[in-house]
């Protein structure tokens, strides 16, 4: 059976590590076919517009995207393109595994296994009522939280605890300073926990969770927190196993699936074709799993940790002297078909 994707190269390394991926991805007959989109900077060069309705169409159509990292200028400019696809989509749930691998240059090159569930729609994220007063000197902006999102995030993460043979999910959140919002997130979490008996849970504020994430990652299991708090934790956990290199993310929801590295476009690198292809072909492992296919999504994964093992072409974030095509090819030798 034939299922379709649609593939948004993205800009900055983005080409470059999908041209990897699909290399991987082509030796593993997995049955899968492209159908390229255009988003961001490339769509708005082309098309004239940020997100065409043609790569909504196709997204809704094939209902799961693999998808490169999107530039978004800082500060003035556009709205994230990344942001308006999870919200578009309802795409609720961002899930970040940070897993440790060998030989990379971290801190934690073994203990560290765990998964970061990140709501991906409310919170501080919501673009609503961002101002600028007119002298310049102050700045608003809304934060909602809803029992409803909270609710159904915070279930996805104890059914994936449940569905993966996890034992324990940490609520992290700033209940004792952001009263209403993180406040209504533990209240609801706390309610949803009652009903997950057979999962151990726990609380913990988020500042003192980054403190215990740098000491002691070990303790983690799955984290759910809210949006913002998930963005820096899940980039704070990726730094723990290696870098950004080897983060993947999915972002989950009813309807559509998208699956991504968690890492930028990297404009540093880009276009010198030595970024690590790894996090959006972990990116592609959870896209196999979501389709039922975790055998393939196994060897992948297997694959990576063999050639990381090998030491063979691998980039030089991770002190090797490889490039991007090279280590997706030293990853797809290393893939029994
Ligand atoms: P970044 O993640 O692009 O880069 C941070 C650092 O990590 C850089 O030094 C970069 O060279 C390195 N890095 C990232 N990916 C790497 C890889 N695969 N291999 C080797 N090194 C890698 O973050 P930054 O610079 O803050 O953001 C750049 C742009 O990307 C911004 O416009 C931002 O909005 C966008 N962005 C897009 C995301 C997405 O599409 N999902 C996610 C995060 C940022
Ligand atoms: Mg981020």
């Amino acid at each position: 059976m034939t299922q379709t994707i649609t593939v948004i190269r993205g800009d900055g390394i983005g080409p470059e590590i999908m041209d990897a991926t699909l290399h991987v991805l082509d030796t593993m007959n997995l049955g899968l076919s492209y159908e390229f989109a255009d988003a961001g900077l490339v769509a708005l060069e082309k098309h004239g517009e940020l997100l065409p309705a043609a790569t909504m169409d196709s997204i809704r159509k094939n209902r799961i995207a693999l998808k490169s990292p999107l530039t978004t200028p800082v500060g003035e400019g556009f709205s994230s393109i990344n942001v308006e696809l999870r919200k578009r989509f309802d795409l609720y749930a961002n899930v970040r595994p940070a897993k440790s691998f060998p030989n990379t240059k971290s801190r934690f090159p073994s203990g560290v296994d765990l998964i970061t569930v990140r709501e991906n729609t409310e919170g501080a994220y919501i673009g609503e009522g961002q101002s600028l007063s007119e002298d310049g000197e102050t700045a608003m902006l809304t934060q909602k939280i809803t029992r409803r999102g909270s609710e159904r995030i915070v279930r996805y993460a104890f059914d994936l605890a449940r569905r993966t043979g996890r034992k324990k999910v940490t609520v992290v959140h700033k209940a004792n300073i952001l009263k209403s919002t993180s406040g209504l997130f533990l209240k609801t979490a706390r309610e949803v926990a009652q009903q997950y008996p057979d999962i151990q849970c726990n609380e913990m504020i988020v500042d003192n969770t980054c403190m215990q994430l740098v000491m002691r990652p070990e303790q983690f299991d799955i984290i759910v927190t809210t949006n913002l708090f998930g963005d820096i934790i899940s980039d704070l956990c990726a730094g723990l196993v290696g870098g950004l290199g080897l983060a993947p993310g999915a972002n989950i929801g009813t309807d559509a699936a998208i699956f991504e590295a968690v890492h930028g476009s990297a404009p540093d690198i880009a276009g010198k074709g030595i970024a690590n292809p790894c996090a959006l072909l972990l990116g592609a492992a959870q896209m196999l799993d979501h389709l039922g296919q975790p055998e393939k999504a196994t060897a992948l994964r297997e694959a990576i940790i063999a050639t990381l093992e090998a030491k063979d072409s691998l980039t030089p974030d991770l002190g090797g002297e490889g490039n991007t095509m090279s280590f997706a090819k030293a990853i797809a030798s290393r893939i029994a078909a």
